[in-house]
């Protein structure tokens, strides 16, 4: 997989989904009936053991760790929620430049050491890749703005037009408490780290490239000396693509709206991609899933690509289902042009 992020050559596709370590595997299932998500979160032995349940079930090739974007908000003193079947709910919403206080920076070693610690006790036992993961500025702050999940970000867009200056001030924040939870994740031994960018789709390219582009990029730069490939990853991104390619990510995540062989079109020559698999796609019979998956895997043809989900798994989603996705991803050959690296 990292040879993968890398564009170099591969003798089979890697393939990983996101949120494989969640409500769709019974192992997480079980856990979950004694502890919540930042119970399993606070304990290295809970998180470690619900982040290696679906490589050992499933044979993908990279772990995500068990954690969530909201557990550094909560770290920093965010009073903050997760509500089953809805998401993060924030106490005290931000909206006032006063509330930007309560956002004070992230130390990982003192913040969140059951993180790191986590980190260094899976990189011990896995056989695959550790993935590591933040949530990205506009993803972060719509939360924080809207006191919750929103379908519309309308209160985040408001604040964003209304605002700018607090906006910056606040996507600056976040993006320090990104970089600083990368680092400290790749520090502790992850071997690759994603950013999740997962709202950021409600956006233009013009509107992206001016409120949020500028707080991202210091992220990706952030993390260039460690020699860690980075994934940038939003749902609903078909007009964003070129500029995300150009926030200094190695990897684009592209979901299921854009037929891959487009998207890197769109991307131009400079990144891999992963994805891009409609989750959806999963719930429908094997022929369905296998000509879906298949259709995948010909756009990707011979460019570095890593098969995932265009977003993340859903609850209903059969394991069984997963495994066999990530049969038929191995057996397929990737054809690489006689001599010459992967087509980047
Ligand atoms: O991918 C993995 O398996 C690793 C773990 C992981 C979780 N959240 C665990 C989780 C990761 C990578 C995340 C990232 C995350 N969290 C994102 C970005 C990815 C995406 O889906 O776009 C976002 C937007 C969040 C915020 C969040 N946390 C949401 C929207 C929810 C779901 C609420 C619900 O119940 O529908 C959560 C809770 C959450 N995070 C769960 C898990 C397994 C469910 C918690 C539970 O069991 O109740």
């Amino acid at each position: 997989m990292l040879r993968a992020y890398r564009g170099q050559p591969v003798d089979h596709m890697p393939v990983w989904f996101m949120r494989q370590a969640g409500r769709s595997l019974s192992e997480y299932r079980a856990v979950r009936m004694h502890s919540n998500l930042f119970e399993i979160s606070r304990s290295p032995q809970l998180a470690a053991e619900v982040t290696i349940a679906p490589v050992r079930r499933l044979g993908v090739d990279a772990a995500i760790l068990f954690s969530d974007i909201t557990v550094p908000l909560a770290a920093i003193g965010i009073d903050l929620e997760i509500k089953p079947g809805i998401g993060p709910v924030i106490a005290q919403p931000i909206r006032e430049p006063a509330d930007l206080r309560r956002l004070r920076p992230f130390e990982p070693e003192q913040d969140a050491p059951y993180v790191t610690e986590a980190v260094r006790l899976l990189v011990r036992e896995l056989e695959v890749p550790l993935i590591g993961f933040a949530g990205g500025p506009f993803t972060l702050a719509s939360y924080l703005i809207e006191g919750g999940p929103s379908r519309t970000h309308t209160r985040t867009r408001a604040l964003m037009y209304g605002n700018p200056r607090l906006w910056r001030s606040l996507l600056d924040a976040l993006a320090g408490i990104a970089l600083a939870s990368l680092r400290a994740q790749a520090l502790a031994g992850a071997s690759a780290l994603q950013l999740f960018e997962s709202w950021a789709g409600i956006l233009d390219p013009q509107t992206y490239r001016t409120y949020v582009l500028p707080s991202t990029v210091p992220i990706f730069r952030g993390l260039a000396d460690l020699d860690v490939p980075r994934v940038y990853f939003g749902v609903g991104t078909g007009e964003l693509l070129a500029d995300m390619g150009s926030a200094g990510a190695d990897v684009v995540g592209v979901d299921w709206r854009v037929p891959l062989d487009q998207a890197r079109m769109r991307l131009g020559r400079k990144v891999a991609t992963q994805g891009n698999l409609d989750p959806a796609a999963c719930l429908a019979p094997w022929e369905v899933v296998r000509e879906r998956v298949t259709d995948v895997l010909r756009r990707a043809g011979a460019s570095a690509h890593v098969f995932n989900l265009g977003h993340g798994v859903l609850p209903e989603t059969d394991p069984e289902v997963l495994r066999r996705i990530v049969d038929l991803v191995h057996q397929h050959d990737v054809i690489t042009p006689e001599g010459a690296a992967v087509d980047l």
